[in-house]
């Protein structure tokens, strides 16, 4: 079968980079903002736009709507006896504004600054995307004997509310016998990482409402109950601000600490506090002992408070009660945690300290424990050495992708990871930006990829399939069935 060599892919992602930077251009440059309703003609556009990139790329592609945001679906291929790959990544971002963020440049225009490129989804997740598209390309014309799809979705920057819907009525058409994931970051340059698992995510919002407009805080000031400052109690007393500690009574009681294994794995991984403090702007942090940090950002549950709505905002002093006050707030989960339980742990907790505050649940996304061991695991970790000269440290990572543990049960197929983005490139952060480097390593270990799989063959791959993430007994040798997802994917795999 087709030999990729190292030197033929970078000679093609080399010939393709104008390209490559004209169609990251093109997607960046539409606002697909999912938690803007304002920006919903920008994420139909967007859509558009995606699915002609994929017909401009040769596959057939169609456009699933759902009660939400679409889905894109591309397509091409489908020999039987070839194994088929479904590459995930999504096509919505954050928010961002030049006014209100400093933003060195527009986040919605595309600027490329020598082999950085710059603006809002360059790394989260359309320059990922792209790169994923160009190395499938790279494989398919070589002739490496894959199906390949690709699977875009436009919700996952709200926790995917639609998703298991859509992919639910298009499972037929989706059918696939893996899923490779390129949405995550690296520990730091030159340190190629995939995690062994990821957080989940609950989000709630506190509000208080005590009266129906501003009053001079003159006139009624020491009657008037203040809504803001009532909420800054609830949220001490849900947790320790200083040190992050939660106080809700039964919040830790389901998580299970990383092993020692995973502790010893966390040590080789080459993170520093220095380059976390560097890569993400920090002055100060709640710990310095990297273990420790590892541990919080990337084992622990955390609450969080994201803003604060209410009251008087503009300069100066402007001497109102305010009547209204909201907090968002969000609870980062580990495997064995469940957002509905930590959502009802929370309501409760937040009734018992002042019953006037309504608290409301966001879409919630469970925790991911990943495959570390196994022939796609393996594919992995020589696409990467391949492309990057690493192989990857496989580590948990704290990030939340909803569409993940969804379609490991929904399309029944395992759900792998090769992610290019580094923790410089500003994930959510003012001055997103991707580069060169990954990209273009990026084409290379996913064209190695394919070729990796298609070597499997239909069978190696789909039994590989079969492989739950082993419990602690003796995992069994022989073809397993056919369903991948283990009850809990949330339990930790060996490697
Ligand atoms: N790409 C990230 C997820 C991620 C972050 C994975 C860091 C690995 C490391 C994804 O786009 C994301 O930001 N997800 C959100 C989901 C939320 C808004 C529902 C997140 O994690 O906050
Ligand atoms: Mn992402
Ligand atoms: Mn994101």
């Amino acid at each position: 079968m087709s030999s990729l060599t190292k030197d033929f892919l970078a000679r093609y992602a080399a010939e393709s980079r104008e390209e490559f930077e004209a169609l990251l251009k093109e997607l960046v440059e539409i606002p697909t903002v999912s938690s803007d309703p304002a920006r919903k003609p920008d994420i139909a556009r967007g859509a558009q736009v995606a699915a002609d990139l994929i017909r401009r790329f040769g596959g057939e592609a169609q456009v699933y709507e759902t009660s939400g945001n679409p889905i894109v679906h591309g397509k091409w291929g489908s020999d039987p006896d070839r194994p088929t790959i479904t590459v995930y990544n999504h096509m919505d971002v954050q928010p961002a504004s030049k006014e209100t963020e400093p933003w060195r440049t527009e986040p919605f225009e595309f600027v490329k600054d020598g082999d950085k490129y710059r603006g809002r989804g360059t790394t989260d997740d359309k320059g990922p995307a792209l790169a994923a598209l160009f190395g499938a390309r790279a494989a398919m014309k070589a002739g490496v004997p894959v199906n390949v799809r690709v699977l875009w979705e436009f919700e996952e920057e709200i926790g995917s509310p639609s998703f298991q819907e859509g992919i639910t009525a298009h499972r037929d058409a989706l059918a696939t016998d893996s899923v490779i994931v390129s949405d995550t970051i690296w520990v730091s340059r030159g340190k190629p990482a995939a995690p062994a698992g990821l957080r989940g995510l609950q989000g709630l919002l506190f509000q208080l409402t005590t009266g129906e407009t501003d009053q001079h805080s003159g006139v009624t000031g020491g009657a008037a109950r203040n809504p803001i400052a009532e909420l800054m109690q609830v949220v001490t007393a849900c947790f320790d601000a200083k040190t992050g500690k939660v106080k809700i009574p039964g919040f830790y009681k389901d998580v299970v600490p990383p092993t020692k294994r995973e502790i010893e794995d966390f040590k080789r991984c080459g993170f520093t506090v220095k380059g976390f403090m560097k890569d993400h702007e920090f002055r100060s942090i709640r710990s310095k002992d990297p273990v420790d940090i590892m541990k919080r950002i990337w084992a622990m549950p955390t609450f969080e408070i994201h803003g604060v709505i209410g009251g008087y905002q503009g300069p100066g002093v402007k001497t109102i009660v305010p009547p209204f006050a909201e907090v968002k707030v969000s609870c980062r989960l580990v495997p064995n945690q469940t957002g509905d339980k930590i959502a009802a742990l929370v309501e409760k907790f937040v009734k018992s300290q002042n019953k006037d505050v309504v608290v409301k649940r966001e879409h919630g996304l469970s925790p991911y424990g990943g495959l570390t061991t196994g022939p796609l695991a393996d594919a992995v970790r020589r696409s990467m050495k391949f492309a990057f000269g690493k192989e990857p440290v496989f580590v948990r990572e704290g990030g939340s992708i909803g569409a993940v543990l969804t379609m490991e049960q929904v399309l029944k197929a395992p759900v792998m990871f090769l992610g290019l983005s580094l923790p410089e490139h500003g994930y959510h952060a003012p001055n997103e930006n991707f580069d060169w480097e990954q990209a273009s390593g990026g084409m290379i270990a996913f064209a190695k990829y394919f070729e990796e799989i298609a070597g499997l063959g239909k069978g190696g791959h789909a039994a590989k399939k079969a492989e739950p993430a082993p419990k602690k007994k003796a995992a069994p040798k022989k073809a397993a069935p056919k369903k991948a997802a283990p009850k809990k994917a949330a339990t930790k795999s060996k490697r």
